[in-house]
């Protein structure tokens, strides 16, 4: 499975994108840039789409909602940002790909009618697609969740839409506009989307483990996008590449830990019979709260999790505590 991390205002920054390149992220996204911003030549704007050395490919994701901001962002990086080679035959880009934003429902982006907005409308997407790809070399995708609200899944009508446009490909967070970026991700609809589409479809939302990785997995999805759980953690990437070739989870890694602690404690015991060591749960207690915690840290609940695992007392509580755990 190919592996994304996924555009995050204010966070995904050059210096975030080459971490998670370094930990095992396929594709990185830059946060979402204005078109209008370009168009006016704002210099904060344009700073958001300076690369570093280090980073692996990168996507541009552009926000906006005229045909001529769209065009005139997408010349404008394929000017600035696309090398040609002296011989001008192939195009080597710092930038791989660029994305449009129709998902972000944010008020000060929405109001501009762009973003979310643009979900009520795939006739415009299909306009705004059209204007990028007349203007780049490079593949033009699009990222958008599956209709405003569940009463109203047009996802479908987006898709044939981009498909027209000329789009290579697509982001869904499978979620409606309506719900943020919280509640239920619809992985039934996914899988529809991606049986119905003839572009690539990468998939989004809430994958924060192996198990949720495996669920989004089974729609048929090309490639995973991961956002907030890279967040201080940018080597989930590989982590969860890791599991699907070995189906080793960090979960797993501890519970062999403690299994060869307590054999330890066995050989202890055994070879040091007046010295007093202490029972298996009294060992794998301390442990615990020393060394065996840490292989939480990072994933969701890590805080309640860690403060149960410092108060454990035997190994029946350590199985408690963590039953609740998923795999990775
Ligand atoms: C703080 C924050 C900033 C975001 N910024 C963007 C953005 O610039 N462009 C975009 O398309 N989506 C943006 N999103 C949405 C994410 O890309 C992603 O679709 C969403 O968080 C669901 O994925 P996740 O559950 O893996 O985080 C943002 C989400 C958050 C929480």
């Amino acid at each position: 499975m190919k592996y994304v991390l996924a555009p995050l205002a204010g966070f995904t920054d050059a210096p975030f994108r080459r971490l998670c390149h370094e930990g095992g992220a396929d594709l990185t996204y830059t946060e979402m840039v204005s078109a209008a911003g370009l168009a006016h030549g704002s210099s904060p704007t344009q700073h958001l789409l300076e690369t570093m050395d280090g980073e692996g490919p990168v996507a541009v994701q552009l926000f906006g909602a005229t045909e001529s901001d769209l065009a005139y962002a997408t010349r404008y990086i394929e000017e600035s940002f696309v090398r040609r080679s002296t011989f001008n035959l192939q195009p080597s880009a710092l930038f791989t790909e660029v994305n449009l934003n129709a998902g972000c429902p944010m008020t000060k982006v929405t109001r501009e009618g762009a973003g979310a907005k643009l979900i009520e409308d795939p006739e415009k997407i299909y306009r705004l697609l059209k204007a990028m790809v007349e203007n780049t070399s490079l593949p033009v995708t699009l990222k958008t969740r599956l209709g405003p609200h569940p009463r109203k899944t047009n996802i479908f009508e987006i898709v044939d839409a981009a498909e027209k446009a000329g789009a290579k490909g697509l982001v869904l967070h499978a979620r409606y506009t309506s719900q943020m970026h919280g509640g239920e991700v619809h992985l039934d609809r996914l899988r529809e989307v991606v049986d119905r589409a003839r572009i690539p479809v990468t998939g989004n939302g809430s994958v924060v483990d192996a198990k949720t990785a495996a669920a989004m997995a089974e729609t048929g999805v090309g490639a995973i996008m991961i956002g907030r759980a890279a967040l201080a953690r940018p080597f989930i990437f590989s982590e969860l590449k890791m599991y699907e070739s070995t189906s080793t989870s960090r979960f797993d890694c501890f519970r062999a830990h403690l299994k060869y602690l307590l054999e330890f404690r066995d050989i202890l015991a055994r070879k040091y019979p007046n010295d007093h060591i202490p029972s298996p749960d009294a060992f794998a207690s301390v442990k615990m709260h020393v060394h065996l915690f840490r292989y939480f840290n990072g994933r969701p609940g890590a805080a309640e999790l860690r403060r149960r695992l410092n108060q454990v007392r035997s190994l029946d509580e350590i199985d408690e505590a963590i039953s609740t755990l998923g795999m990775v």
